[in-house]
Formats: C-alpha cells, sequence, structure tokens
C-alpha cells in the first residue's frame, strides 16, 4: 500500500541562471505561470541572514543561559553552536549553489532521501519559521511595551497600552495547564506580524531593502555598544571562567552544554537565506556567501557579546528577558550620576531599545519571507493544496500562501505564551539541519556527476560531523521535550497520510 513512500525527485544540473530568467526544472513557471523574480544579489542575500539571525537570542535568551546555565563560559556555548552551524552551513552551501529553488531543506531532502523524510523536514520547518516568526513577535511586543514606558517617563505623558491590550490573553501555569490571564490580545504582536507579512507580499525587492535597512541599524547599535562599553570590562568577572557546578545542568561543563542548546536558537536563520535561492539573481556564486557571510559576521558578533555581557555585569544578574540592557544598567551604576560617561550609558540603553526592535523585527521578516517560498515549493511537488503555490502576477509573491503563513503567526502570536515553544522550534531546526548534512553526502555518492558550484571541504568529515553535532544538541533538548516533538511530528504524518500522499505528483507519475 505505501509505494514509493522514499522515491525521490529528480533533479537536473542547474544551468546558470540570470536575473529574471525562469529556472528550468522549477514546477512553476515552465507553464507559463508567473514566477519568483530574480532580484537579489550577493549582498541582499548576507543581509537577509544576518537579518534572520540576530534577534531573541542575543537580545533575550543570553541572560538567562548565562545566569542558568553557563556563566562567563557561555562564551564557550556560542562557539559549540556557532560551530554546530557552521558545519550545517556548509552543507546548507552546496545544496543552495546547485539547486537555486526555493525550498531550502525540504528540497534538498526531496532530492536525495525520498518524499516521506522530505515530509518530515517540511513538516519540522514550519516550526522554524512560522513558529519561529511568533516567537519573535512576542519578544518584539515586550520591547515596545518598554519602549512606550521610556517614552512615557521622559514625556510625563501616558503613551503605554492598556494591559488588556500588552499581553497574551493565556499562559502556562506551573503545572503546565493553559490558563486565562485576563487580558484580551496581544496587540503589539499583533500588529508586527501584519505589517511585515504586508511587507512580504508586496515584493522581495521591498521585503529585501526594508530588512537591508534594519539591519544596518542593529548592527550598528551592536558595534557600539562594543566600543563603548569596552572601557567598562571587568576581567575579575570571567572568573572562574566556568563556575563549579551547582547540580544539574547550572555550571560546569554541563551548563556550558545546556547553555549551547539555547542559545542554538541566536543562530536560526542563517539557512533562511536558502529559501530565497529562488530569488537571487546569481545563485552559484551568491548562495554560498550569502549563507556563510551572514553566519561568519553573526558568530564574531554574538561571541564578542556574550564576552561583553558577562564582563560587564555579573553573570548571576543578567537573568531578565533584557539581558543588554541589564548589562548598562549595572555599568550605570557604577559611574557618577549626572557625568559624561552616564549620560552615553544613558543614550546607548535608548538605542539598544531601538536596536532590539530593529533585530527582532529583521527575523520575523525573514522568517515570514521564507515559510510561504517552502510551501510554494511543497505545493509544486502536489504535497500542500496548488493554492499556496500561487504566484501574484503583479508582485511575483507567493501571495496566498504569505497571507495564510501571517494570518497563522498573527493569531499565535497575539493570543498565545508562544515563547515557551523556543524549544520546539530549536528541535525542528536542528532535525533539518541533520538531514540537509546527511543528504549532501548521500548527493555525492549518488549523483556525483552533477556540478557543484561550492563543495564541502572534506565531506566525509564535515558531513558526518555535521549531522552528529546536531544530534547531540537535539538529544539535549529532546530528553526533556520529547512530548512536543512527537505530537508535532504525529499531526505531521497524519495531514501527509490525508493529502500528500494522495497528492503527490511523484508518487502519481510513478504509479
Ligand atoms: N536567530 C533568531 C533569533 O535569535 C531566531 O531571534
Amino acid at each position: 500500500m505505501f509505494k514509493n513512500l522514499f522515491a525521490t525527485h529528480p533533479i537536473d544540473a542547474m544551468p546558470e541562471v540570470e536575473a529574471g530568467e525562469v529556472v528550468l526544472g522549477d514546477a512553476h513557471g515552465v507553464h507559463g505561470d508567473p514566477t519568483l523574480k530574480r532580484a537579489l544579489t550577493a549582498k541582499h542575500l548576507v543581509m537577509l541572514g544576518v537579518g534572520a539571525v540576530i534577534g531573541a537570542g542575543i537580545f533575550v535568551l543570553t541572560g538567562t543561559a548565562a545566569a542558568q546555565f553557563a556563566g562567563p563560559a557561555l562564551v564557550i556555548s556560542f562557539m559549540m553552536a556557532g560551530f554546530t552551524c557552521a558545519l550545517a552551513g556548509l552543507c546548507y552551501a552546496e545544496f543552495a549553489a546547485m539547486l537555486p529553488v526555493s525550498g531550502s531543506a525540504y528540497s534538498y531532502s526531496y532530492a536525495t532521501l525520498g518524499e516521506v523524510v522530505a515530509w518530515f523536514v517540511g513538516w519540522n520547518l514550519v516550526l522554524e519559521y512560522l513558529f519561529a516568526a511568533s516567537t519573535v513577535a512576542v519578544g518584539w511586543s515586550g520591547y515596545f511595551n518598554e519602549l512606550l514606558r521610556m517614552l512615557s517617563d521622559w514625556t510625563g505623558l501616558t503613551l503605554t497600552l492598556p494591559p488588556s491590550l500588552a499581553s497574551a490573553p493565556f499562559t502556562f501555569n506551573a503545572a503546565g495547564h493553559l490558563v486565562a490571564t485576563g487580558t484580551l490580545i496581544n496587540l503589539p504582536a499583533l500588529l508586527i506580524v501584519a505589517a511585515i507579512s504586508w511587507l512580504c507580499y508586496r515584493g522581495i525587492t521591498q521585503s529585501a531593502t526594508v530588512n537591508a535597512i534594519i539591519v544596518a541599524i542593529k548592527v550598528i547599535v551592536i558595534l557600539l555598544f562594543l566600543v563603548v562599553t569596552f572601557h567598562f570590562l571587568n576581567p575579575s568577572l570571567w572568573h572562574p571562567f566556568i563556575p563549579a557546578n551547582e547540580g544539574g545542568a547550572t555550571y560546569g561543563w554541563s551548563g556550558v552544554i545546556r547553555a549551547a542548546t539555547l542559545v542554538f536558537f541566536a543562530y536560526i536563520g542563517f539557512d533562511a537565506v536558502s529559501t530565497a535561492a529562488g530569488e537571487a539573481k546569481n545563485p552559484q556564486r551568491d548562495m554560498p556567501i550569502g549563507i556563510l557571510g551572514s553566519l561568519v559576521i553573526c558568530t564574531v558578533l554574538y561571541i564578542a557579546m556574550s564576552a561583553a555581557l558577562t564582563g560587564l555585569a555579573p553573570f548571576r544578574d543578567l537573568n531578565t528577558p533584557e539581558p543588554v540592557a541589564t548589562a548598562l544598567n549595572y555599568v550605570l551604576g557604577t559611574v557618577a550620576a549626572g557625568s559624561m560617561a552616564s549620560h552615553i550609558l544613558g543614550v546607548l540603553k535608548i538605542l539598544v531599545v531601538f536596536a532590539a526592535l530593529a533585530g527582532l523585527s529583521s527575523v520575523v521578516l525573514v522568517m515570514l519571507m521564507g515559510q510561504p517560498r517552502i510551501f510554494y515549493a511543497m505545493s509544486g511537488d502536489g504535497l500542500l493544496p496548488k493554492v499556496l503555490g500561487k504566484v501574484h502576477p503583479k508582485h511575483r509573491t507567493p501571495y496566498i500562501g504569505t497571507i495564510i503563513v501571517g494570518v497563522i503567526a498573527a493569531v499565535l502570536a497575539s493570543l498565545f505564551p508562544v515563547d515557551v515553544l523556543g524549544d520546539l522550534v530549536s528541535m525542528g531546526t536542528l532535525l533539518a539541519f541533520t538531514t540537509v548534512c546527511i543528504g549532501v553526502l548521500v548527493l555525492r555518492y549518488t549523483r556525483p556527476e552533477l556540478p557543484r558550484s561550492f563543495r564541502v571541504p572534506w565531506p566525509w568529515v564535515v558531513c558526518p560531523l555535521g549531522a552528529a553535532a546536531c544530534l547531540f544538541l537535539f538529544w539535549q533538548v529532546f530528553t526533556q521535550r520529547w512530548w512536543l516533538i512527537l505530537g508535532w511530528t504525529a499531526i505531521g504524518f497524519l495531514i501527509y497520510g490525508f493529502y500528500g500522499y494522495r497528492n503527490s505528483k511523484l508518487r502519481r507519475s510513478a504509479a
């Protein structure tokens, strides 16, 4: 009965493509339907990567990771997560340059490991993109409320939102049950998702341009933070670098590893560059630049930021939802009130709130751009309804998918405490990374003749090591939250059984 579950999508050598050109073998376009637009340069792609990566991970999660798990050794946790992502990033670069289509890990798995694995990966990418967008929108709402509070303090006016509109109406209580909070809606989260979805609907060029502006703001403020606070670093706060274990995963090496699984979230997004492969002007050359370039920039900034934060304030004091502002507050407490230093630090604190808002917005933007493009690829293969593959005749965006994704993300972000789903997002992403690492090796073996403009160096070492590193981090989270990912997978396979299995174009053509 279950025939051809592991049939692989045929792939042809991809010709060099030029701006605006339809890619041969792309299910859309060859029949004369509108296609996605090839408008993105290497610079856009690097900006998309940095836009998707730097966000809640550094502006929200670092504090908890340092205070509860790693201490100053958070730097090592960032290196571990960065190393894992670098291995996966090399594999993504090879695939994205060779198969410049919008389906990312889903399409790579379909070409190498078969339909059922591809479905599993595509379903997990929903966690990475759609759920991450909602999660980060909730973080954005927190910073936005903070900005309104600051503005109210300065101006003496009441600019804050009524509490009933400022946070989610549901939350999980200590026993893990969903309970009402008494509020109506998380309005800022709803509005940011709506505004960004509209931008994604309007066009890839508009989205990439806005993203580039936002990325410039957040990177400049992070660099400013590093330069200004350099003079206030207190190296004694880095001793002991790995505090003694206090039980469980609090400090010691077990804490460093636990923190690595947490800050892995901070790296999620560099792979979103690959969902724009169908819209890159010169994917063969620019995809590796976009993926690996953004990864290198973010890794350097993360390591510098984690060293700075733990060198500015005692790591135990960083356990807040806005650790960057907390570290600045700590330094402000050590300088004379009214002094030049206190003015500079005060201005920096305001800039940090703006940078956080900018950072979180660009993450939501790239995630909301990526998800409809994966659905577009899945719909082209018949695994999801055709409507998700519709491209707007004027804007050349997968507009119906963009609207559907926007509505779901807005509902999740405005009603539910989706910030608790960070672990689920990381698990889904790690599984996708694992299959990409394995897929590169499989394709090297099954289709060695395909032209590859970028090749993973030492694939027999890098690919298995990448897969093992991803599985290792996955396992750390899985042992604590296995029911989440198993539940998600079960729902996914039900949908596949009822829809994808029956409508798969590949299996139909083989039947
Ligand atoms: N890497 C993204 C963030 O940290 C998901 O917000």
